[in-house]
């Protein structure tokens, strides 16, 4: 590991060494335990290394999507040849593969692998290369927290797309927005068993950062080892500010800026708990803003089309993969059946109950005057002012309220919608109460056409997708960066 950039290995470590698996027990399936499925060997905080094996299928086995193998090649120096394709094995599920490796055989790589906080999530470099790793995400049969933790073929297509619509956003857009992303670029998928495997790149901060270093939201809160209090807690103290003032600004504020951009503007909703998000942190413990985040294809995440059709923005025409004979829709690969419905359970979940729970929890004892209420409504207001910002809507937040009505905000914007190009620009106005039968209360009736399917505007069930057949374009034109 210490041939690895500096800025990868101070990331590393945190992944691995500095994470209390803090989680909210009324919110989430607990993880305590259940991670002693994986065999002490390979959990992360042994900080294991193991070479990295893999099967090479004649490509009729697979599914291919992305360009896998031009990042293998250039990050990995492992190529594979034309005819073949290359799935992954984590030492710990070798036996759900027995019948292709009696076939084909289990190669020992000479690339080195490494888990993350995901113990399936698995950092990989060549000894030769060690300055351009990635990470390989494995399929894992192994339960915890109640789930499988294989990798399927419609996670690696679904976070294909979005990895694509991510691409799409300009980079200076991204740059103002203060995020970077992990990108998942491709990998493949066993075309009968569906085992599948993600190829997903590092952001730039974490494999080129001179001093600055990405640190997970769970290790801000969580023991370090050697050090008296967790990192935030220094940071706080650092800052002479209040706990409540410094987290509300240089956390809250810059997630809430990130995760509304991209739910509210791209359509793209993310699982944005503390295992997928992380801040970037100067050596003097300054918290700069900049968000990165990962894990494009969890139950929770999915895009918002119809929210892109009234932006113009688009899914891709096609998606990238060498054999085209999956039976997918747009609608599939982009969870839309559920976009009309999680936008708030979401950001409730994943941000309020997650992410904000665990800042209060994990602070709180070395800041007794810090309080959840404060943070919880800096959290919710801030998801307001998001709504009137990007949509042009502004929902009512009950007093004592824990939650906020972000799909009847978004619903609201689409039926409010001039869809047939009338003028942009139209005052914020503000709604009474945003509630499904309000929303209904406008009652257009349209069907707009897009490249990925039919849009069915109408009163009630306010947005649905006809969705249209995916189509696959061969080979990916997108190029290792
Ligand atoms: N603090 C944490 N909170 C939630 N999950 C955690 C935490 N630390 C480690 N994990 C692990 O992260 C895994 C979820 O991430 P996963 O989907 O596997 O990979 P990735 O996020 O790299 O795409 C879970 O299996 C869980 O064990
Ligand atoms: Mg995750």
């Amino acid at each position: 590991m210490k041939a690895l950039p500096a800025a990868t290995r101070r990331w590393l470590a945190l992944e691995q060494t500095v994470n209390d698996r803090r989680i909210n027990p009324l919110h989430v399936v607990s993880l305590s335990g259940s991670q002693d499925a994986v065999w002490p060997e390979y959990r992360p905080e042994r900080r294991p290394v193991w070479p990295l094996a893999a099967i090479f299928v004649p490509s009729r086995e697979a599914h291919s999507y992305g360009n896998h193998r031009g990042w293998l090649a250039t990050r990995l120096r492992l190529h594979v040849p034309g005819d073949q394709d290359v799935v992954f094995v984590h030492p710990q599920s070798i036996e759900a593969y027995r019948r292709y490796i009696d076939r084909y055989g289990l190669v020992r790589t000479r690339i080195l692998a490494t888990p993350t906080s995901s113990h399936r999530s698995l950092l990989a470099w060549n000894p030769a290369s060690p300055d351009t790793p990635v990470i390989v995400k494995v399929s894992l049969f192994v339960v915890m927290g109640g789930v499988l933790r294989d990798v399927d073929e419609g996670e690696l297509a679904r976070s294909t797309v979005a990895t694509m619509i991510l691409d799409g956003i300009d980079p200076r857009v991204r740059a103002a927005n203060g995020f970077e992303f992990f990108a998942d670029v491709g990998g493949a998928a066993l075309q009968r068993a569906g085992k599948a495997w993600i190829l997903r790149s590092l952001p730039e901060s974490i494999v080129s950062a001179r001093s600055k270093t990405m640190v997970p939201f769970f290790s801000l809160c969580s023991a370090q080892p050697g050090e008296p209090d967790p990192i935030l807690a220094r940071a706080i103290r650092r800052s002479g500010r209040s706990a409540a003032e410094f987290l509300c600004e240089r956390i809250i504020d810059p997630y809430v800026r990130v995760f509304s951009y991209l739910l509210l503007v791209e359509g793209l909703g993310i699982e944005a708990h503390s295992q997928n998000v992380l801040c970037e942190m100067t050596e003097d413990l300054e918290v700069t803003g900049k968000i990165a985040f990962r894990d494009l294809a969890g139950w929770g995440a999915f895009v918002n089309l119809a929210l892109r059709a009234a932006r113009g923005r688009g899914v891709p025409d096609a998606l990238p993969a060498r054999r085209g004979d999956i039976r997918c829709t747009w609608a599939d690969l982009t969870n839309a059946e559920v976009a009309h419905q999680r936008a708030s359970e979401g950001v409730v979940r994943y941000g309020m109950h997650q992410v904000v729970w665990e800042l209060y929890r994990g602070l709180r004892p070395y800041f007794p005057a810090l309080r959840l209420v404060t943070l919880r409504a800096h959290f919710l207001q801030g998801w307001k002012r998001a709504c009137l910002e990007h949509l042009r809507v502004d929902p009512v937040i009950a007093p004592g309220c824990i939650s906020i009505p972000l799909d009847e905000a978004i619903d609201a914007f689409l039926l409010h919608h001039e869809w047939r190009g009338a003028p942009a620009g139209r005052p914020p106005r503000r709604l009474m109460s945003l509630t499904r039968a309000s929303v209904s209360a406008f009652r257009p009736q349209l069907q707009v056409a897009t490249n990925w399917g039919r849009l069915l505007i109408e009163p009630g069930r306010s947005v649905r997708l006809d969705p249209a057949p995916v189509r696959f374009a061969g080979r990916s034109r997108s190029r290792p960066r």
